[in-house]
């Protein structure tokens, strides 16, 4: 590739590491990796020789056409010869049938590790990360760039031996077949196969164009399936089918580039076979009458020629798609290699036993330079039921996603029931902390298995217990199958409140330590919202639990009121206190009354 190219395009890795870290990962399938070369080897034997044996078996043809006169003895050597290119291609069908098995497993297993890595390795990045990366491209590389990567295990590590093994056996039959021959053909092999790969570098900067406008074409997709609503309540429709038409133009702009460079320069490299297949008949013909070889033998240079055209042909194929697996190797490490922030300390110490106390030591956090959370301090006893309070990007989310280190603070840290939660196992520490969410996901899956979605081994009546609890079994028996009914993508749709107590109960079902639910009744209605309070309240005593909530009669209730403002905790106490001094909470609260959405329902 040229040096231009390479400062432009390859901007995180070397080619050279880049190929290491492929070969590492097809390290644990060594043995098949060498099955196949060793299956190479053995089918380039015929490949070679077998020309030659044609060319002998044709030239005693022609010696019984033309010259000794018809004898039935002398098709005893013809008969032999086709008994030899048949057993040729029977052992060749056999090898090549298990070089294609044996290519396909290594194939499948080396890319189902990778898909699996990277998988692994995203479901473990920290929140930070997806704040910056779109879901399209993320599902593009995982798919898209490692299916590529097919081309390189089988074609570069066993496609390419077995091509390499294939000259040299032209180039030494050649040698041995005549040195004259030899020695107008050889210099062929090196000005070919340099012809290809120098047209085949040129070509890799624009696949990794393309590969990047792929990847915008994903993202614009992917933003607008999961905007439809937006995109078509505000008639947007015209100005994203234009952004998504001009990406797509681009891209076939540069296809046809790519096509145009490609046509340019293969005849070129169409015209240098024919010339090697020129040079060899004009020499193997004057060996003829100069009476060395016998006339036949020119079938076998006509064979051999072909051999190196083939062999071309195979690299040419093989050269863009190595290059185009190098940009796709190159952007799945990129997944791989992003640090992974919030991890599980080296030795974690163990869960501590406690109810759920939860201690703020002077936390500040912000997603980027400027703080969103400044010097939170609070000390919540466990069983305590939070509320937080706060206008509408004041930190609320924020402060609550701490504690599942979704995010890590600034400054400060946080304690639960005496550890540092950094010094937790994340995931011990995320089991004791059920999480409903502002917006309800929901997965492709039975009603049942969405609620037991953090606890897959849970028994059916835990589960039914948990969506009682959380007011799940009012709606649930409208339909047929009952907890077994299918939602999300593929089943029936929810209505937002519907789908916020699956999300409760998800969260129950848990029976975590802490329970956090950010805005969780916001799209219930408040009849509903009492009974879910009510029958909460059970569950709520004896572990700690954090509400954002929007209605003056849910804070009314909380054990803690923290009110925030600008993340900063500007009041903090019990209803009663906090409404007997003018203030925020106070003015919150008026402001509920005023508007009648305390303890009446809003119109909708
Ligand atoms: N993922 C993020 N990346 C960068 N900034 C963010 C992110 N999430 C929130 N913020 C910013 O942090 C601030 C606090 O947001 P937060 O979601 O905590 O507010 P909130 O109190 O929960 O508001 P609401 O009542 O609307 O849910 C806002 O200024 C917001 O723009
Ligand atoms: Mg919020």
């Amino acid at each position: 590739m040229s040096k231009r190219g390479h400062q432009e395009f390859e901007t995180t890795l070397p080619k050279r590491v880049i190929f290491g870290r492929m070969l590492a990962l097809a390290r644990p399938y060594a043995w098949y990796i060498g099955g196949g070369i060793a299956m190479g080897l053995l089918l380039m034997l015929p490949a070679v020789i077998q020309p030659w044996i044609e060319g002998v078996g044709i030239n005693q043809l022609l010696d019984l056409l033309f010259g000794t006169g018809f004898e039935w003895s002398a098709f005893l050597p013809l008969v032999r010869i086709a008994g030899i290119i048949a057993a040729f291609a029977a052992f060749g069908m056999v090898l090549r049938y298990a070089n294609t098995v044996l290519m396909t497993h290594l194939r499948m297993k080396v890319l189902t590790d990778l898909q699996r890595r990277v998988y692994r390795k995203l479901m473990h990045q920290s929140f930070s990360y997806f704040d910056k990366q779109d879901s399209g491209q993320l599902i593009n590389r995982t798919i898209g760039d490692v299916n590529m990567l097919h081309v390189f295990y089988t074609m570069v590590l066993v496609d390419g031996p077995r091509i390499l093994f294939s000259l040299l056996g032209y180039m030494s039959v050649l040698v041995f077949f005549d040195r004259w021959v030899a020695l107008v053909a050889l210099p062929f092999v090196p000005v070919y196969v340099f012809a290809v790969v120098t047209i085949s570098r040129k070509i890799h900067p624009m696949f990794h164009e393309m590969r990047d406008q792929l990847d915008e074409a994903a993202i614009v997709l992917s933003e607008n399936v999961q905007g439809v609503q937006v995109v078509r309540a505000f008639a947007r429709e015209d100005v994203e089918r234009g952004r998504y038409e001009k990406i797509n133009r681009s891209i076939y702009e540069r296809w046809v580039r790519l096509a145009r460079t490609f046509s340019a320069y293969f005849p070129s490299v169409f015209f240098l076979g024919s010339a090697n297949l020129l040079a060899m008949l004009a020499m193997t013909s004057y060996r003829a009458l100069e009476g060395v070889l016998a006339a036949g033998l020119i079938w076998s240079v006509f064979r051999w020629s072909q051999v190196l055209t083939n062999n071309g042909r195979m690299i040419a194929r093989m050269m863009p798609a190595i290059e185009h697996g190098f940009v796709s190797a190159e952007r799945v490490f990129e997944i791989l290699d992003a640090p992974a922030s919030i991890r599980t300390p080296g030795s974690p110490k163990p869960m501590p036993k406690g109810r759920g106390r939860v201690v703020f030591e002077n936390v500040t956090f912000g997603y980027d330079e400027h703080p969103v959370l400044e010097d939170i301090a609070l000390d919540i006893p466990p069983g305590t039921n939070v509320a937080l309070v706060g206008a509408t990007g004041s930190g609320k989310s924020s402060l609550i996603k701490l504690l599942p280190r979704f995010y890590d603070p600034v400054r400060g840290r946080i304690r639960m029931d005496g550890a540092d939660i950094r010094d937790l196992d994340l995931e011990e520490l995320r089991n004791e902390i059920g999480f409903v969410f502002q917006d309800t996901f929901l997965f492709s899956t039975s009603l049942a298995g969405n609620i037991a979605f953090g606890v897959p081994e849970a028994e059916r009546r835990a589960i039914e217990d948990a969506a009682r609890r959380a007011g799940v079994d009012e709606f649930v028996s409208a339909f047929e199958q009952g907890y077994d009914t299918m939602v999300g993508e593929r089943g029936v749709t929810l209505s937002g409140g519907q789908r916020q107590r699956v999300a409760i109960a998800r969260a129950l079902l848990m029976n975590p330590r802490i329970l956090i639910l950010d805005d969780a009744t916001a799209s219930v209605d408040s009849t509903t919202e009492r009974a879910i309070q009510d029958a909460m309240a059970e569950v709520v005593k004896d572990r700690t639990t954090f509400i954002i909530a929007h209605r003056a009669s849910t804070v009314k209730r909380a054990d803690l009121i923290v009110v925030l403002d600008k993340g900063r905790v500007v009041q903090k106490g019990r209803h009663g206190d906090l409404i007997a001094v003018p203030g925020p909470y106070r003015e919150f609260c008026e402001m509920q009354w005023k508007l009648g959405l305390d303890d009446v329902e809003a119109p909708q």
